[in-house]
C-alpha cells in the first residue's frame, strides 16, 4: 500500500513535471564569446591554433581532463549560469547536439580567438567570429522552428537568456598587433567606434532573430594579463591596453542602454568587472590570492609559453593564482569576476520594463561538475 502510494506520487509528480515542461518550456541560454567562454568548439576546429585540448586545461573540472575550456575550472558564464539555475549549454560543434539537447540546454557558440570583427584572430587560422556565431545561431532558430512550429519557437527564444562576451581579442589579437591592418587603419578612438558600430549591428540581428534578454560582458584590465606584462621590460601592466579596455567598456555601456531603448520588448544589459579585477591585481592578498602577475601553468623561464602544456609546471595552489595561463584567469578569479557581474546585473536594471524572469520552478537545476 505504502509502495503503491509512493509510486502514485512519483507518477503524479512526473506527470505534473511533464505538463509544466510541456506548456512552459525550459529557460535556457545561448552564449556567444571567445576563449573566456568556449566550452569546446575549438576542439572541433582541427586547424585552429587556439586550443585547450592538452593537460592541464580542465584539471579542476569534472574528471580533470581537458574539456575545451581555456582555464583550470569553470568559466565566468558557467558560474553565472549556475547561480541563475540555468543549464550549462554544450558547444555548438559537439556532434551529439540535437534539437532535444538544444531545447533542454541551449547552445554555446563561443570560440577561442574569436572577436567582434571578422578579421580578428586571423593568426589562429580557424575560429568562429561573432558574425559567424550569429549565422550559426540563425541555423539553430530554423531547426527549432521546424521542430516546434514558429509560435512555440519564438516563445522559446524570447524567454531564453543570451550572453555576448567578446572584445579582448579585437585588441590583443588584432588592433594591438602590427601585423593586422586594423592597427594602422585606425586610432584608439576610431577603432573603438568601429567595434561599436559592428556590435550594434550584431545585437540588432540577434534581436531580429528573437533574442530579448541579452547580457553583454565588458572587458577586464587586459593590459595586465601575463602575456602583456612580459612585453614590457619592467613586467608592468600595459597602460595603453588597459585604457583601451576602459574606452571599450564606456562606449559599450552607452551603446547597450541605447539599444535597449530602441528595440521593442527587450532587456539589454551591460556589465563589466574591470574595477574589481584591477583591484585584485594590485592587492591580491586582500582577496585571498598569492599571485596576480604570472601564470599558474608555465614553462618556467620560457615566457611567454603561449599555451599550457603537459611539459609545463603548475603552481602549488591553483586557487591562489589570478591567472591560469598567459591569457586566461583561473577558476578562482573567474568566480570573483562572476560574482561582481551577478551583483551588477542584479542591481542595475538597464531596462526597467524588462520582462520578469521565469519562475524558479521552470528553471532546471544546474548540472554537477
Ligand atoms: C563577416 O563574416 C560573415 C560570415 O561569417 C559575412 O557574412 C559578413 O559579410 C562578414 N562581414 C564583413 C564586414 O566582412
Ligand atoms: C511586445 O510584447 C507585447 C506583449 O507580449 C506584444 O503584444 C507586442 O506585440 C510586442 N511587440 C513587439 C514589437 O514585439
Ligand atoms: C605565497 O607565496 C609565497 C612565496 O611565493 C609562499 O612562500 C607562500 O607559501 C605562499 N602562500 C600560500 C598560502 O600559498
Amino acid at each position: 500500500m505504502k509502495f503503491n502510494l509512493a509510486l502514485a506520487n512519483l507518477l503524479l509528480l512526473s506527470l505534473v513535471g511533464f505538463a509544466i515542461q510541456g506548456c512552459q518550456g525550459k529557460v535556457v541560454q545561448f552564449i556567444f564569446g571567445d576563449s573566456l567562454s568556449d566550452v569546446g568548439n575549438n576542439k572541433y576546429l582541427s586547424r585552429s591554433l587556439a586550443q585547450a585540448s592538452l593537460p592541464y586545461y580542465g584539471i579542476d573540472f569534472g574528471n580533470g581532463l581537458p574539456n575545451g575550456r581555456f582555464t583550470n575550472g569553470r568559466t565566468v558564464a558557467d558560474i553565472i549560469g549556475d547561480h541563475t539555475g540555468l543549464p550549462r549549454p554544450p558547444a555548438f560543434l559537439d556532434p551529439s547536439l540535437t534539437e532535444d539537447v538544444i531545447l533542454e540546454n541551449g547552445v554555446n557558440y563561443a570560440s577561442g580567438g574569436g572577436g567582434i570583427l571578422n578579421e580578428t584572430g586571423g593568426y589562429f587560422i580557424q575560429r568562429l567570429s561573432l558574425w559567424k556565431q550569429i549565422e550559426l545561431f540563425q541555423g539553430t532558430t530554423e531547426l527549432i522552428k521546424n521542430k516546434l512550429g514558429k509560435q512555440a519557437a519564438d516563445k522559446f527564444f524570447q524567454e531564453a537568456n543570451f550572453v555576448v562576451a567578446l572584445g579582448s581579442n579585437d585588441f590583443i589579437n588584432n588592433y594591438l598587433m602590427p601585423v593586422y591592418s586594423d592597427s594602422w587603419k585606425y586610432n584608439d578612438e576610431t577603432f573603438v567606434e568601429y567595434l561599436m558600430e559592428t556590435l550594434q549591428k550584431q545585437l540588432q540581428v540577434l534581436h531580429s532573430l528573437g533574442a530579448r534578454k541579452v547580457m553583454v560582458f565588458g572587458l577586464g584590465p587586459m593590459g595586465c594579463i601575463p602575456l602583456q606584462r612580459v612585453l614590457s621590460t619592467t613586467g608592468q601592466c600595459q597602460q595603453k591596453a588597459n585604457n583601451l579596455a576602459l574606452s571599450f567598456n564606456k562606449a559599450a555601456s552607452k551603446l547597450i542602454v541605447n539599444i535597449g531603448k530602441q528595440l521593442p520588448n527587450s532587456s539589454f544589459r551591460f556589465g563589466d568587472a574591470y574595477d574589481v579585477v584591477d583591484d585584485v591585481i594590485r592587492n591580491p592578498y586582500k582577496y585571498g590570492f598569492n599571485n596576480s602577475d604570472s601564470p599558474c601553468c608555465s614553462l618556467g623561464s620560457i615566457r611567454p609559453a603561449l599555451t599550457c602544456l603537459p611539459a609545463s609546471t603548475l603552481c602549488e595552489d591553483r586557487s591562489k593564482y589570478v591567472f591560469w595561463d598567459e591569457y586566461h584567469p583561473s577558476d578562482s578569479a573567474n568566480e570573483l569576476i562572476a560574482n561582481e557581474l551577478i551583483k551588477k546585473f542584479g542591481f542595475l536594471g538597464v531596462n526597467p520594463e524588462a520582462p520578469t524572469p521565469a519562475p524558479e520552478s521552470a528553471i532546471a537545476p544546474s548540472p554537477d561538475e
